[in-house]
């Protein structure tokens, strides 16, 4: 079976040569919970711990298929506000252990986040910074962005408060702001405005839903629905996702 699996992924990425890569990857790691029931587990944050170990994986992955920017959703401003407490408290917990010290570990990668971080316990809002100055410097790494206390429309209202805020203390009137509005001054007020669009977002666990998930960075973006559970994902899927999106694009360019 490994051997069949590692031919299969030699042809897809033999397949992958001469086609056009997307540059930056998102992926909704979604289904931990699901995966975990699947498994036989009862405690669910055995798919919480097994879904942050694997994004270890899945970056390696990334890297080996040249894609130099990830954005991985850990946890929408929705999760950390409606799931029960202790779900909440795990999901935290893992991400200043478990993913926290993947990207002090791996120089492959330098670390943004994207999302409220004041919906986040402050020792985990400080795990994220502290891994993200430690990071800041390394040279030739790509790009990975955590996405956590994340919603998409909340970044945009974020982007339009910052923007009538810094017009306001320049001394504009909103008639001045408005008549000048383009596309770029919502760009600039983004949390992480100097990293491309995700030319492809990938979402696991059969879920057909984009669930506010980077709202405006994915207006032109393809999307890769895949029926796994994220703790399932395999190197195939993402070079299936791959080829589908390298294929589209020959197409659309033809
Ligand atoms: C994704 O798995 C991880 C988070 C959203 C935190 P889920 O927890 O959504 O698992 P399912 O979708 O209920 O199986
Ligand atoms: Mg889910």
């Amino acid at each position: 079976m490994k051997a069949l699996y590692r031919l299969y992924a030699g042809i897809l990425r033999r397949q992958l040569a001469g086609l056009p890569m997307p540059q930056h990857v998102a992926i909704a790691m979604d289904g931990n919970r699901r995966w975990a029931r699947g498994a036989g587990y009862d405690d669910v944050r055995i798919g919480h711990r097994f879904g942050a170990e694997h994004l270890e994986l899945f970056l390696q992955w990334c890297s080996e298929a040249g894609i130099r920017c990830v954005t991985a959703w850990v946890a929408s401003a929705d999760n950390m506000r409606r799931r029960d407490s202790a779900e909440v408290d795990y999901l935290m917990h893992l991400t200043e252990t478990v993913l926290a010290d993947h990207v002090r570990r791996d120089h492959n990668w330098r670390l943004h986040v994207a999302g409220q971080l004041d919906l986040l316990p402050d020792s985990t809002a400080r795990a994220l910074k502290e891994a993200v100055e430690e990071t800041r410097y390394r040279s030739g790494a790509g790009e990975l962005t955590i996405a956590i206390g994340y919603s998409g429309r909340g970044e945009v209202l974020d982007a339009v408060r910052e923007l009538l805020d810094e017009a306001a203390a320049s001394g504009r009137s909103a008639a001045e702001v408005a008549g000048a509005l383009t596309e770029d001054d919502i760009r600039r007020h983004l949390y992480l405005p100097d990293l491309p669009d995700p030319e492809l977002v990938i979402r696991t666990s059969g879920e057909l839903r984009m669930s506010d998930f980077l709202l405006w960075q994915t207006a032109r973006s393809e999307i890769a629905f895949c029926d796994v559970y994220w703790p399932a994902f395999r190197e195939i899927d993402l070079l299936r996702a791959l080829r589908t999106y390298g294929r589209r694009q020959l197409e659309r360019s033809s």
